[in-house]
């Protein structure tokens, strides 16, 4: 899969910007600030409907005007167009090949990109939260049906704490009323509880893979996933928990509990890993995730590197350097705060390499 051409018209600090892109790396280079990110968040866009970095889409549009719109042409066994725009306080507009979408949820999947960022470390020191949507993203990402499961499961569960805050307040409590929500919840659990299952199971050997070849087999690392699914009677306990669910107005049993557990040495990674274990951790995760959606897609998908030679010490960034130049990846976007530092790590792969440099959210020279 490839990124043909992109333009932005006032996305972020970008008023105008039109690029062509290379098939194998594009690099960003320019000071901080200057607008390498917004680029990457602009394809992050492209693929997946919305940015990696603002919750709230209205936060991408230029301080001062009104809309944003993003464009690309795609490669991905045929040429695609893909257009995302935003009027404030409208819609999001979102059209492969001039055609909406009935559900903007189609789109995920079809031009996978796998990002690494700096605030990614996120994944291992927040709560158990971001690790479930880490994973959620990437089984949605492979499977259409598990995406639509998880959205009816968070559509069941607001409803479901919805009226359990409405009893609270009006001192009231209908079983009829909540069973059906409960119900819901319940098949829905196991069915996710399932996929994931067997989605750990199989990301956890490729996963390890990468960890020992980034560190050189220094220490032990692991994924231990747990879910409530797996008590013997799953349906007791949540329904057990209906008056603890009455008195926090808030559903206490369901796959929006499950865990995944970082490990090294069998202990919690978050404590017992240094920066530099946490570093690797994270990159033999992303790098996982980018095997498995090669695998099953068939192509490889595009992957984005932000400021990651900042964040790995020399024997790190040489392991990355070999997977680039024995063709593990396909096309790249890097950005570099530093410019002579990724010329010279870049420079004796053959590979085609295009460095764009950013000033000010506009384009000052390509080479
Ligand atoms: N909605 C917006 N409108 C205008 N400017 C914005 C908007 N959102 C972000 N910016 C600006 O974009 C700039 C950040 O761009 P970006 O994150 O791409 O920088 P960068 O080149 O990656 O920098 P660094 O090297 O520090 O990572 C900031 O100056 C920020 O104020
Ligand atoms: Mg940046």
């Amino acid at each position: 899969m490839r990124l043909k051409k992109i333009s932005l018209f006032n996305f972020k600090n970008h008023s105008s910007t039109e690029l062509s892109f290379s098939d194998g790396i594009n690099c960003f280079i320019g000071i901080n600030g200057s607008g390498k990110t917004n680029i990457l968040d602009a394809i992050h866009y492209l693929s997946l409907t919305k940015s990696s970095l603002n919750s709230v889409d209205s936060q991408s549009i230029k301080l001062g005007e009104s809309f944003f719109s993003i464009k690309g042409i795609i490669n991905n066994s045929s040429e695609h167009e893909i257009l995302c725009a935003l009027q404030n306080k409208q819609k999001k507009v979102f059209k492969v090949d001039n055609k909406e979408y009935e559900k903007l949820s189609e789109h995920i999947g079809r031009f996978p990109v796998v990002l690494i960022a700096p605030n990614d470390n996120d994944v291992i020191r927040d709560s158990n939260e971001i690790r479930r949507k880490f994973f959620d993203s990437i089984i949605s990402q492979l499977d259409s049906k598990y995406l639509l499961q998880l959205i009816r499961y968070n559509h069941f569960l607001k409803q479901r704490n919805a009226l359990l805050k409405q009893f609270s307040q009006n001192k009231s409590f209908e079983q009829d009323l909540l069973t059906p929500y409960s119900l819901e919840i319940i098949e829905l659990s196991k069915s996710i509880s399932e996929f994931r299952k067997k989605f750990i199971e199989g990301f956890i050997p490729n996963f390890i893979n990468h960890y020992q070849n980034l560190c050189e087999d220094r220490e032990q690392v692991n994924i231990r996933y747990k879910s409530q699914t797996t008590t013997p009677d799953f349906d007791k306990l949540f329904h057990d928990n209906t008056e603890k669910d009455l008195i926090t107005q808030r559903t206490n049993v369901g796959i929006h509990k499950d865990e995944y557990d970082f490990l090294i040495n069998e202990n919690t990674l978050k404590k017992f890993g240094s920066q530099g274990q946490q570093k690797s951790f994270l990159i033999a995760l992303k790098l996982t995730q980018f095997d498995i959606i090669t695998k099953a897609k068939g192509f490889k998908p595009i992957l984005l590197l932000d400021d990651i030679f900042d964040k790995l010490d020399d024997l790190r960034i040489k392991k990355l350097i070999e997977m680039v130049a024995n063709n593990n990846f396909g096309q790249l976007f890097i950005t570099d705060a530093r410019p002579e530092r990724s010329k010279e790590l870049l420079k004796d792969l053959k590979k085609n390499t295009q460095f764009f440099e950013v000033l000010d959210g506009k384009i000052i020279s390509i080479k």
